[in-house]
């Protein structure tokens, strides 16, 4: 499958690795342009290019750029076909996105992005930490094998990017639609909590989406007022501890 990557940070660079990896012919593309990407692109085995040419002769675009940069992304989708995939990892932190009041007010974050870029997308990735996602995945018959949650409207389309997902080394789980896809967001105990799928499935069910700001902002002090001192594996417990 042709891939276009728009967004070569810490998810989108490992994404385009593991998906190389898979087989998949990789576009990458970032704000900077293709050549502040050359290297990283050749390193992770995908072709660096403009984001206009990440999203032209390919079957699926993923999306994994800060949330609030979305608006710059009006207008990309134009011509793009309506049967290609567009795949979305992005999460909404206020204090780095700066306060968005739709989202504020409860519409859920992928239904946001959709409005922005004029297009449906599916949910994918966004409850992995980059770590988790770089070095946690399993083939599938191992035991504990982590599952992440896919959220969208399109079955056919959420079918496909659930195959992505397993090639990165996870189970994937179908979290609906996404009007409920806040269920996946930060501050609920799907998000970056290292789940198995029956453990995933629980957790999406039991989400509450009025705590699930306030979690995200306790969360956001505690990670800030502990820095570096945190491993991953306090992380992961803090985000499930915080969530519970
Ligand atoms: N890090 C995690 O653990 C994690 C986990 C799950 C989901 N996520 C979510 O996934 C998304 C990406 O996270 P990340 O940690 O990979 O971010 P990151 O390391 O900061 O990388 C962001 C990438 O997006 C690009 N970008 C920014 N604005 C752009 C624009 N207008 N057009 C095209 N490209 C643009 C940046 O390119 P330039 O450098 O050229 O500006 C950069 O390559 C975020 O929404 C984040 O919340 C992150």
């Amino acid at each position: 499958m042709k891939i276009g990557i728009i967004g070569a940070g810490n998810i989108g660079a490992i994404l385009a690795r593991k998906l190389g990896a898979a087989g998949h012919e990789i576009k990458l593309a970032n704000s900077k342009g293709p050549e502040s990407i050359r290297d990283l692109a050749a390193e992770v085995g995908a072709t660096a290019m403009t984001k206009e040419d990440a999203v032209t002769g390919v079957d699926t675009v993923i999306l994994s750029i800060p949330f609030s940069a979305y608006r710059d992304l009006a207008g990309l989708f134009e011509d793009v076909p309506d049967n290609v995939v567009v795949v979305d990892t992005s999460n909404y932190y206020p204090f780095r996105d700066g306060a968005i009041s739709d989202v504020d007010g409860g519409k859920p974050e992928a239904v946001w992005v959709t409005e922005q870029i004029k297009r449906p997308i599916i949910k994918a990735w966004n409850a992995v930490l980059a770590a988790t996602l770089a070095e946690k995945g399993v083939e599938k018959s191992q035991p504990g094998r982590i599952a992440l949650p896919v959220a969208g409207d399109d079955l056919e389309k959420k079918s496909l990017v659930m195959q992505l997902v397993e090639a990165t080394g996870f189970d994937a789980l179908d979290a609906g639609g996404l009007v409920t896809s806040w269920r996946q967001q930060p501050g609920t105990l799907a998000y970056c909590t290292e789940l198995t799928a029956g453990e995933l499935q629980s957790a999406l069910e039991k989400a509450d989406k009025i705590r699930s700001a306030g979690n995200r902002e306790a969360l956001v002090k505690v990670f800030m007022e502990k820095g570096s001192s945190l491993t991953h594996d306090d992380i992961v417990a803090q985000n499930r501890a915080g969530t519970a």
